[in-house]
């Protein structure tokens, strides 16, 4: 059992600027956030992303502490997201989160990324010990706790599916964030044949995409008839749904996988790509099929959010865990002792 006390944590490993803050029960009294938007046609520039940052914290601060009805002084905890992420948005929040502990004299605890988006669907959904697959713009994993860490049971090789996705998109026209555009283009699609890429129980997306890009180029008629533009966007529909079961069945394979393997019956889905419904059904039949039960994490807590940093340093704070003033850009999931469980 928790001792009674309220935790604020600060998100900042990528785009998104959030504080959160939690109580001991699990009780959520604020998640607030501000995102950094690149220019058009362009990914995240990291300094640009890290000035939007130290421009928007204070607002960002104001806001979860009105939204939570408290002031600094009913803190007990500041969290921040230690790593991984990109080092100069890293850096914004390390220190806004360390001159806050200092000024108001509380303690400090650095958290794992990805431990936070698990801890924060575990408290949500009520699963207790799943398979979670993380699925973000930024990163592709799959993880399950085992002998006192969670562990990397399978992760991308090169780019996030949530890249990929945007990456075929950026090269198709469609506007950034691709993924719900090819979500809603794929409805109406007929199987293209794609490359298929699990290596062992990793996963590899950016030859899929450049071959899908491939075929869009060499399907391109050029004319303005009525017809051809038709015929053109029924290809792209093709595409992208040939695209989705393609990149899909290899995370649910990967995710069946891992349960298999560590014997566990519960999966949880997670990270913005989780918004994804045909990845949510694939999964729900491979659950299905194997008597396991499936969650998918709350929109509210499954993209980047202060709330699950605020969840997770609770939880580290309380099993005693001490932290460096430091960032680790590169830290691993399963670099981190996991001591509250
Ligand atoms: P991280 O830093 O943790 O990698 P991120 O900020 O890059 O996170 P999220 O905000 O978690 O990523 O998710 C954004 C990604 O989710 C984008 O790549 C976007 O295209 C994708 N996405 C959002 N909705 C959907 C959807 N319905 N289907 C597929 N992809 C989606
Ligand atoms: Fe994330």
């Amino acid at each position: 059992m928790l001792n009674q006390k309220t935790c604020l944590g600060i998100e900042s490993t990528a785009h998104s600027f959030g504080i959160g803050i939690m109580d001991s029960d699990g009780k959520c009294l604020a998640n607030a956030t501000d995102m950094y938007r690149p220019r058009e046609g362009w990914g995240i520039h990291p300094m640009e992303a890290s000035e939007h940052h130290k421009k928007v914290c204070d607002d960002v601060l104001q806001k979860a502490l009105a939204d939570a009805g408290v002031s600094m002084r009913d803190i007990d905890i500041i969290a921040f997201s230690q790593g991984p992420g990109l080092p100069p948005c890293l850096h914004a929040g390390l220190n806004f989160a360390g001159k806050l502990a200092e000024k108001n004299k509380k303690p400090l605890v650095g958290v794992n990324h990805c431990i936070a988006h698990i801890e924060i669907g575990r408290l949500t959904t009520g699963l207790d010990d799943p398979v979670t697959l993380y699925v973000s713009g930024a990163n592709t994993q799959v993880l399950a706790f085992v002998s006192g860490r969670y562990r990397c049971f399978g992760e991308t090789q090169d780019i996030g599916i949530g890249n990929a996705l945007d990456k075929f998109g950026r090269g198709v026209g469609l506007e950034f964030p691709a993924g719900p555009k090819i979500e809603k283009m794929a409805g109406k699609g007929r199987y293209i044949e794609l490359p298929y890429v699990v290596k062992g129980m990793d996963l590899s997306f950016s030859g899929i995409v450049t071959e899908a890009l491939k075929k869009y180029t060499m399907h391109q008629s050029r004319g303005n008839s009525d017809s051809l533009k038709q015929s053109n966007k029924a290809f792209l529909s093709d595409l992208c749904f040939s695209l989705q079961e393609t990149l899909f069945a290899m995370l649910t394979e990967v995710t069946e996988r891992a349960m298999a393997h560590t014997g566990k019956n519960q999966a949880l889905l997670t990270g913005g790509v989780a918004a994804n419904s045909r990845l949510q059904e694939m999964l729900d039949i491979m659950c299905r099929e194997r008597d396991a039960k499936f969650r998918v994490v709350d929109r509210a807590y499954s993209g980047d959010n202060g709330a699950m940093i605020a969840w997770t340093g609770m939880l580290a704070f309380d099993s005693g865990i001490k932290t460096k003033k430091e960032i680790l850009p590169r830290q691993r999931t399963d670099g981190v002792e996991v001591r509250w469980i």
